[in-house]
Formats: C-alpha cells, sequence, structure tokens
C-alpha cells in the first residue's frame, strides 16, 4: 500500500476545507487531535487537525508518523507578517523554520530588569547535556533551522501561479507560542533571524519530520501583518488550503 501525505492544520478554518475534500473518510481521535484518514484522486492522504501550539503540533506529528507511517508532511496554516513587502493573503514556503521561543538570557542581578532584545538563542538539540550551564551549554547558543524538503518546494513553485490572491515566496517561518503585537520585536526578529511570518506550529512538525526523518515543508498565508498594517482576515485560511490541495497533486504526481 501507498504511503500516505500528511496535511496538518491548527484550528477547525485550517483543516477542515482539506478533510472535506477527502473521498472515504474515516476520523480518529487521539487527545486533542483528530485525524481524517481517506483518499484524494486516488492517493492515501491523512488530514490532522492539531489544535494551536508548539506541544499539540509536535505530539500529533510524532503519532501520525508512529500510526501511519506518511511518505511526506505539509503543515499549513495562517501566519503574521514580519515582512513588510508581505501582505495579507501571499503566501511563505518554508525554506527554513526555528523555534522562535527558545532563548538563553544573559546573567542581570535583581533590579536590573528584562531585556528581551539581548536574548540569545538556544538550541534545545545541540548536545544531551545542560543548555545553560557546564562545558556544552556555548555551543547551544546558535539558532537551529530546520530545512523545507526541496521536492515539495520543487512541487509547491510549480504550481505558485494556481495562488491567484497573493504571492508565494520562500521565507522563515518562526514558530512559538507567542502572539506579538510590538513591531519593534517583530522588526528584531526580522533583523536577527531572517523572519517572514510567525505562527505556533511549524518548527515543532519539523523537529519531529526530522527526527523520524520524514520529508517537510511548511506552507503558511498571511491572515495578518501588523508590520504594514495588514488587517486579519480569516478567509486566507481556506486559501490557503487549497493552494496546497495543488502543492499535493503535484507532488503525489512526480512519485
Ligand atoms: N502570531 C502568532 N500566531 C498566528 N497565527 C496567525 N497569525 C498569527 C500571529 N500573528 C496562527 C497560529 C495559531 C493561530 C492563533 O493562528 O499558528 O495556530
Amino acid at each position: 500500500p501507498k504511503q500516505p501525505i500528511l496535511i496538518q492544520g491548527p484550528m477547525p478554518i485550517e483543516a477542515e476545507y482539506f478533510a472535506d475534500l477527502l473521498k472515504d473518510v474515516r476520523i480518529e481521535h487521539s487527545g486533542n487531535f483528530t485525524f481524517y484518514i481517506g483518499m484524494l484522486n486516488d492517493y492515501p492522504i491523512v488530514v490532522t487537525k492539531t489544535s494551536k501550539g508548539v506541544e499539540n503540533t509536535a505530539a500529533a506529528t510524532a503519532i501520525a508518523i508512529e500510526r501511519y507511517k506518511p511518505r511526506a508532511i505539509i503543515n499549513q496554516g495562517t501566519s503574521g507578517g514580519h515582512d513588510k513587502s508581505l501582505n495579507v493573503g501571499d503566501i511563505v514556503l518554508g525554506k527554513r523554520s526555528f523555534n522562535a521561543g527558545n532563548f538563553k538570557t544573559p546573567r542581570l542581578a535583581e533590579g536590573e530588569g528584562s531585556h528581551p532584545m539581548d536574548w540569545i538563542p538556544m538550541d534545545v538539540m545541540a548536545s544531551e547535556s545542560s543548555a545553560g550551564e557546564g562545558d556544552a551549554a556555548a555551543d547551544a547558543e546558535k539558532v537551529r533551522y530546520y530545512a523545507g524538503n526541496e521536492d515539495l518546494l520543487a512541487s509547491a513553485h510549480a504550481v505558485k501561479e494556481t495562488h491567484i490572491r497573493g504571492k508565494v515566496v520562500e521565507g522563515t517561518i518562526a514558530s512559538a507560542n507567542f502572539w506579538n503585537n510590538e513591531i519593534d520585536r517583530m522588526n528584531w526578529l526580522h533583523e536577527n533571524y531572517g523572519t517572514s511570518v510567525e505562527e505556533m506550529e511549524t518548527a515543532s512538525a519539523a523537529m519531529m519530520a526530522e527526527a523520524y526523518g520524514v520529508p517537510f515543508l511548511g506552507i503558511r498565508i498571511l491572515s495578518n501583518n501588523l508590520t504594514n498594517g495588514g488587517k486579519y482576515d480569516p478567509s486566507t485560511a481556506t486559501d490557503n488550503q487549497k493552494f496546497v490541495k495543488n502543492v499535493v497533486l503535484h507532488y503525489i504526481s512526480t512519485l
């Protein structure tokens, strides 16, 4: 039997449109997750509604890999822009993603305050010893980027022009359980880590995909962009799933 393609979306508006595209659907529930197992053009697909955030997404990814042995994984949904040249409705293909909540702070004494722009990146996978103290700690002071899979990126590029609402570009996806409304914080992430958008899931799924050796790509549409006044528009969630459907159909045709 063919190995399925796994398509993930956090919220109902980010997963149910895709789940409705499937034929012969069987639904499985586990923890905070719903798995829709079905067929798209005679190819097996598993859509996961993961719920929001990095913990849910990491767990939902590991469980799906163990249960369904996917051929490839696409984590998709909405995001907020960090790049002033990206508008609501544009799509970012995750050339790379990283966990933007992983920081170590410099040492400051009581009364010296907290200065988030001085925080140092921290790689929790740098070693098996402490990331904060000891010989290996300095090695952990770096960002761990997860690269998007080249074949999935190629399929996304091949169907780019099917997305008419906006442009489709490669970029860097910053994931953490955060929603930044401070423009200076967003600019700091953009300037120091090259972020295109922020959201709450991609890098945690990418981490699990890498751990298990499964090809992975994040595909995120901007539903908002405070850096250029782009107003929140939830209808972008459906447009992203329509685009991802075309990516999947192209990818399947190459297998
Ligand atoms: N910041 C963080 N998460 C965002 N999302 C959309 N826009 C943003 C933003 N500006 C996504 C997250 C999460 C939900 C709140 O929407 O990935 O699933």
